[in-house]
């Protein structure tokens, strides 16, 4: 196998096995493993039809001890719990859950990028609806499914701050919506709008609050932080998805010893952060350097010597530590898959 860890994108490459289970007469079959990538799917199923979808995203990290470790997967399972309830799918118990994230990262262990790459094993579980209806209602069948792929950090430029724009002309949720769950969905309805800020450079947009355009919601497919003194800021809104990586954030910096604020967070604030970052499992933390609102024609700057703050740089080294073993982990987010 001759894969270029240290330069892997983040994107799909296949790996060995993947492992599914069906929801059918109301229960959960037997955890099926398989090499094939393709799913044979009915045409009428809800999941392609009406958007009965959910997934997750998570990483498996090698550590210098050979250990393989998770990261807070139950929150994971939790939350793909929520995206269940939330969009009436077959609820994935967590025992379930955790059999086959495991079962999925023991048998592509092989594809686990070696310690010390900055890459990781991703893990992503899936959940649709499988069943065939034609009226608009939940299908009576499920397929739960894990596939994992080895990745690199999802922003291209790694820790080197980037670029962001406002997103003034669309939202990713609507505000009684979807925006706190997991579903398909919600990243169908942002693909113009990323692309766009794409096209003119940035590394991703940053949402508003559907409502009223006044507050901060998230940036692209990560939680949205700024830093200012010794507090750690963060949007508390229904249409955010609650990031792992942000309530982990949240609790180290408090350990550190920092004030914690998760409100709502105006736009016209965001001249008074010392440091911003967008946060998520894909990056951990991308540090921005730049917010632009071509709207209100104004820009933002941070990071002036062209490096993150050293907040940020504090806070990724320590989440980053415990996640690959290097430092202890006293809140017990960490499980050693044999
Ligand atoms: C919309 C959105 N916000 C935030 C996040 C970050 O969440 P997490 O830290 O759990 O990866 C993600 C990624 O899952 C996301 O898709």
């Amino acid at each position: 196998m001759n894969i270029d860890w240290k330069n892997l994108p983040f994107g799909y490459m296949p790996t060995d096995y993947n492992v599914r289970c069906y929801f059918r007469n109301g229960q959960w079959g037997e955890l099926e493993i398989t090499s094939d990538e393709y799913i044979p799917v009915h045409m009428a199923a809800t999941g392609l039809h009406y958007g009965q979808e959910s997934f997750e995203g998570m990483k498996a990290y090698m550590g210098k001890d050979g250990k393989i470790r998770l990261f807070r997967w139950q929150e994971n399972a939790r939350r793909m719990q929520r995206s269940a309830t939330g969009i009436k799918l077959a609820v994935v118990p967590e025992e379930l859950f955790h059999r086959a994230i495991t079962t999925a990262v023991r048998l592509n262990k092989r594809f686990i990028p070696p310690y010390g790459t900055g890459a990781a094993l991703y893990i992503r579980p899936l959940l649709f609806g499988t069943g065939a209806e034609v009226g608009v209602k939940p299908a009576r069948e499920y397929l739960f499914l894990v596939f994992v792929t080895p990745v690199g950090p999802y922003f291209k430029e790694g820790f080197k701050p980037v670029e962001m724009l406002v997103c003034h002309d669309f939202d990713r949720a609507a505000p009684l919506g979807t925006g706190h769950i997991k579903v398909g969905g919600n990243y169908a309805a942002s693909l113009v709008s990323l692309e766009k800020g794409h096209e003119k450079g940035y590394a991703s947009v940053i949402y508003l609050d559907a409502m009223e355009k006044k507050y901060i919601d998230e940036c692209g497919p990560a939680n949205f932080f700024g830093i200012k003194g010794n507090t750690y800021i963060t949007p508390d809104s229904h249409t955010i998805l609650p990031s792992i990586t942000n309530m982990s954030l949240q609790e180290l910096a408090l350990h550190l010893g920092m004030k914690v604020e998760k409100r709502p967070v105006p736009l016209e604030e965001i001249g008074e952060f010392d440091e911003v970052g967008a946060c998520g499992t894909a990056a951990v933390i991308t540090s921005i350097r730049r917010i632009v609102d071509e709207q209100n024609g104004k820009s933002y700057e941070y990071c002036r010597d062209g490096n993150p703050g050293p907040i940020s740089v504090k806070l990724y080294q320590k989440l980053t530590a415990i996640q690959y073993g290097d430092e202890p982990d006293p809140f017990g987010w960490i499980e050693i898959v044999d």
